[in-house]
């Protein structure tokens, strides 16, 4: 299959934010407790955090991390992860069916976030609770001092506020599932007040309202509108989420699903501007897709487990142990959010460590990456810059969801600063290699060029603790500048990241 790729230099989309390759941590199975905390471990640091785990999330580079939840924040006092630990209560977690001790809280995240290389996404519960339990908790990590909350974060051994600007008005509040779940109506209503306070207090925070849990809700798009109607004035984005499931282990329909996203985030983005049209507002929204990954792999295992059990604290949930497919899977929607990063600012892999993960660790033991470590940590390490406009002509398949799925999907970011073109490729044909060839005009001159490929030819090869390397990022050598063009071939089912050094 020959694929023929232009970029120039006249074609961007947009300048990414880079907090398009931010992350999540809920409480949450093992995500918090043996996940990034476990005070005995052997790298653990004074504070409990793990060493091992805080290096690999600095590796993979996420600049933003949302928190507490998640489903779990709707139910969550944020009041009880502060103070001496030994105070704290014991909670039931109604979301997860779980015990929550609280020996983590916003204090104890912070540190971690900071150690990490990270900065904080806060979520607010707007489930159980409302809009006086957020003012405070916005006062008490964002005020300096002399007021009530703040004060008592001093007591508690802060001194300096967080300064947090990314806040989350609650959590999947169209979803039945959700402690607190609302009616659009009724969410609107709450969210814009909640949020007129927390402008009252600073009005230079961003504020995300809830969008729809996923584009099959019924309520879906409706949704969207009802909420941005009431909200519109207050808020600066609107989060999505979404998950890649391959019940039917048919390769080619679950490649095809980022098809699905990119009409959904073109739908949000129609109804923005027809809320924003109505309003005849100045103001943008833009698009948070704070939850998006491939889960399926335990789902339903864990549906039953969850049902039967008896409140564990941390239980193993949702470790979905990763393959080579879902590799190709989250090469294509990071390279969806590229190519949409105009009306997609921010993004959140869900989760970070253990909990559908790209990190997972063994209690006492090691930590490893999981296969789909690989495709985000590329782009997020080089997929930073002015996201391009590329002219791609290859062949397409029909699938269920969309009927001209190209077989090559590409996504180019131009970093002007370090002068290069990256692309990233996923060939999605399950037996002919795609013979590329790169058009690049009016960058200047091609110096050099890199070709990165993750290939294995079980498309369920997984990393394990004892094969932690199976599925992983190697150097060819089969690029080839000619003039300002560039040559490869992709194998089959094939991930890869072509660098041009101009
Ligand atoms: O990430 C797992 C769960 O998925 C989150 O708690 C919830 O927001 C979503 O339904």
């Amino acid at each position: 299959m020959d694929a023929r790729v232009t970029a120039h230099a006249r074609y961007t989309i947009a300048d990414i934010d880079k907090r398009l390759y931010g992350s999540f941590l809920e409480h949450l199975g093992r995500a918090i407790y043996t996940g990034i905390y476990e005070p005995d471990h052997p790298t653990a640091l004074p504070n409990g955090m793990r060493q091992d785990v805080i290096d690999l999330v600095r590796e993979l580079d996420t600049p933003v991390c949302r928190y507490p939840g998640g489903n779990f924040v709707s139910a969550y006092n944020w009041e009880d992860g502060i103070g001496p630990k030994e105070s704290r209560p014991t909670r039931l977690d109604l979301a997860w069916r779980t015990s929550e001790s609280n020996q983590v809280g916003i204090h104890e995240f912070a540190e971690w976030a900071e150690a990490a290389g990270t900065e904080m996404m806060l979520a607010v519960n707007l489930g159980s609770r409302g809009l006086d339990a957020a003012r405070n908790f916005v006062e008490y990590v964002n005020h300096p001092g002399g007021s009530q909350w703040s004060d008592l974060r001093r007591q508690n051994g802060r001194a300096q506020p967080w300064n947090v600007k990314l806040w989350c008005l609650g959590n999947e509040m169209d979803g039945p599932w959700q402690v607190g779940h609302k009616s659009a109506a009724e969410y609107g209503h709450l969210a814009n007040e909640t949020a007129k306070a927390i402008r009252a207090f600073d009005d230079k925070l961003e504020l995300v309202v809830c969008g729809s849990s996923h584009s099959d809700m019924a309520t879906y798009p409706q949704w969207e509108a009802t909420v941005l109607d009431a909200t519109y004035d207050q808020v600066d984005y609107i989060s999505l989420h979404m998950y890649f499931e391959n019940y039917e282990k048919k390769t080619s329909e679950f490649l095809a699903l980022p098809e699905k996203l990119d009409r959904y985030i073109g739908t949000v983005s129609g109804v923005i501007d027809f809320v924003k049209a109505g309003k005849r507002s100045k103001r943008d929204v833009k698009i948070s897709f704070d939850e998006w990954n491939v889960w399926y792999h335990e789902r339903k295992n864990d549906a039953k487990r969850m049902r039967e059990w008896d409140w564990p604290h941390a239980p193993v949930l949702l470790e979905d142990i990763y393959n080579f497919e879902d590799v190709l899977q989250v090469g294509c929607i990071i390279n969806t959010f590229i190519r949409r990063s105009d009306i997609v600012r921010v993004a959140c892999i869900a989760q970070l460590v253990n909990v559908i993960a790209p990190i997972m660790t063994e209690p006492g033991g090691a930590s490893w990456r999981q296969t789909i470590y690989h495709p985000f940590h590329l782009a997020s390490r080089y997929g930073r810059g002015t996201a391009l406009q590329l002219d791609v002509d290859c062949a397409s398949y029909t699938a269920d969801v969309a009927d001209a799925v190209p077989y090559l999907d590409i996504a180019g970011v131009h970093d002007g600063d370090a002068g290069t073109l990256t692309f990233f490729a996923i060939n999605r044909h399950g037996s002919e290699s795609a013979n590329i060839k790169l058009c690049v005009e009016r960058f200047g001159n091609i110096r050099s060029v890199e070709h990165t490929l993750i290939k294995h030819d079980d498309l369920e090869a997984r990393n394990t603790k004892d094969n932690p390397d199976n599925v992983a990022p190697r150097k060819t050598t089969d690029a080839v500048v000619e003039g300002n063009d560039v040559r490869l071939s992709v194998p089959p089912y094939s991930y890869s990241m072509i660098r041009i050094q101009l």
